[in-house]
């Protein structure tokens, strides 16, 4: 038997052309701080497209928040809002400029030391700005949750923190968007749904049907949609699906009441941190041999899987759980994203286990048995 809160006021706008829909949903008398990355999005207009929706309201920007936002420079990004007095906050942008922006909302109100909000992974935030988003990258479901991931650069310290506070109040959606992403990102932003969903999904039974058949669902419309997301860059009802599916990857619903493992993100954590590869390239590596260094503890959710995602079912279970296990990574491999640390350089492994023992991550997974002789067997299997 399971109980659960779920809890999601996040309003979803979704559709081409529905930039102009800010109008709508910010208040007339803001004063509204634009955050955005490296300039994507004045390249390819949406900055243009947003300011005009914003209309006469005043309005000052804040570029430069980084893939794998810092806590350095989101502390510039604080100054301005206390600066500029600011009370509304429009991320536009990937799952680092949404996760930037949760930090600032929650910075600029706190009480004491920044640091300590990643510290507490959140606990300690009583309050935040207001958060608006216009999203360019599907990916990561930073626009339909209440989290976010910074990484302290001066120790390669990657930190999730999370509050009620954070859930943004409406997050535009258009898929249309997505055009002008490349495919490294496109294949990025299928793997890193894909793996939110098997977090959250291949742990144990715990008799709930609905989020077995809600996950299962997303994993099989992925499966359907990325290759074609990179083959056809200008469908917009290939890219349109897959939004909604990275948005409902991970707003709660699929996790609610069920027991979740988050071992392969936080090790992958760890591999951006000290090597700068990107978040969904870490989820590729880890995943295939977290699977099967832990194939005795999933047994049953595994042989689910590739019964109801792989469709296999010839041959023993050992046999099926093995192929559901090379399916996936060959999926993630024609996706364009490689499966291997030597595929990015990296030669060894006791680098990411000490900063694993750093920063705690000694008991991971849904039964906290991912010790670290665990995590390295997983690391040794992926090489
Ligand atoms: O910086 P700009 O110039 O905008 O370029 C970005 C960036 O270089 C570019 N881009 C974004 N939209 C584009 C575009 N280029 C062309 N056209 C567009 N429409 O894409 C690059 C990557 O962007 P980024 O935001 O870093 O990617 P993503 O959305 O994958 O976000 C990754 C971050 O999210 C965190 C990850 O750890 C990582 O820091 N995650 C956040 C989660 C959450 N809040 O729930 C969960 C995830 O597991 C994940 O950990
Ligand atoms: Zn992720």
């Amino acid at each position: 038997m399971f109980n659960f809160d779920f809890y999601n006021p996040t309003r979803i706008v979704f559709g081409k052309g529905r930039i102009t829909d800010l109008n709508k949903h910010i208040p007339q008398q803001a004063r509204v701080l634009v955050l955005y990355g490296g300039g994507s999005v004045k390249t390819t207009g949406t900055l243009t497209e947003v300011l005009h929706a914003l209309g006469d309201r005043v309005v000052s920007e804040f570029a430069g928040i980084e893939p794998n936002p810092s806590y350095e420079t989101l502390m510039q990004a604080v100054e301005v809002v206390r600066r500029e007095k600011i009370d509304f906050l429009l991320a536009v942008g990937g799952g680092s400029v949404i996760d930037g922006t949760k930090f600032v909302a929650a910075a600029a109100l706190y009480d004491g030391d920044c640091l300590n909000i990643l510290k507490t992974r959140g606990s300690t935030i009583k309050q935040a700005l207001p958060i608006g988003v216009v999203l360019t990258l599907s990916a990561t479901g930073s626009e339909m949750n209440n989290g976010g991931v910074v990484t302290v650069k001066s120790t390669h310290t990657k930190s999730a923190f999370f509050s009620e506070k954070l859930f943004p109040q409406f997050s535009i959606l258009d898929p249309t968007k997505t055009f002008t992403l490349s495919p490294r990102q496109i294949g990025n932003g299928v793997v890193d749904a894909f793996v939110h969903i098997t977090e959250q999904y291949l742990t144990y039974p715990a008799n709930a049907p609905v989020q077995d058949r809600f996950a299962e669902g997303l994993l099989l419309t992925l499966i359907e949609l990325g290759e074609k997301a990179l083959s056809n860059p200008d469908d917009y009802d290939v890219r349109a699906n897959l939004m909604w599916v990275a948005t409902m990857a991970l707003n709660g619903l699929i996790g609610s009441g069920v027991p979740q493992d988050w071992s392969t993100h936080m090790i992958g954590h760890e591999l951006t941190a000290l090597y700068n590869i990107d978040h969904a390239q870490t989820l590729a590596i880890v995943l295939p041999s977290m699977l099967t260094v832990r194939k005795e503890a999933k047994r049953e959710k595994l042989l689910q899987f590739a019964t109801r995602v792989w469709q296999l079912t010839d041959g023993d279970d050992d046999t099926r759980i093995d192929a559901a296990i090379a399916k996936t990574r060959a999926f993630f491999e024609s996706v364009g994203v490689k499966t291997r640390l030597a595929d990015y350089g990296v030669t060894t492994i006791d680098e990411v286990l000490a900063q694993l023992e750093a920063h705690r991550m000694t008991a991971l997974g849904e039964r906290r048995e991912v010790t670290l002789d665990v995590s390295r067997q997983v690391l040794e299997l992926s090489r």
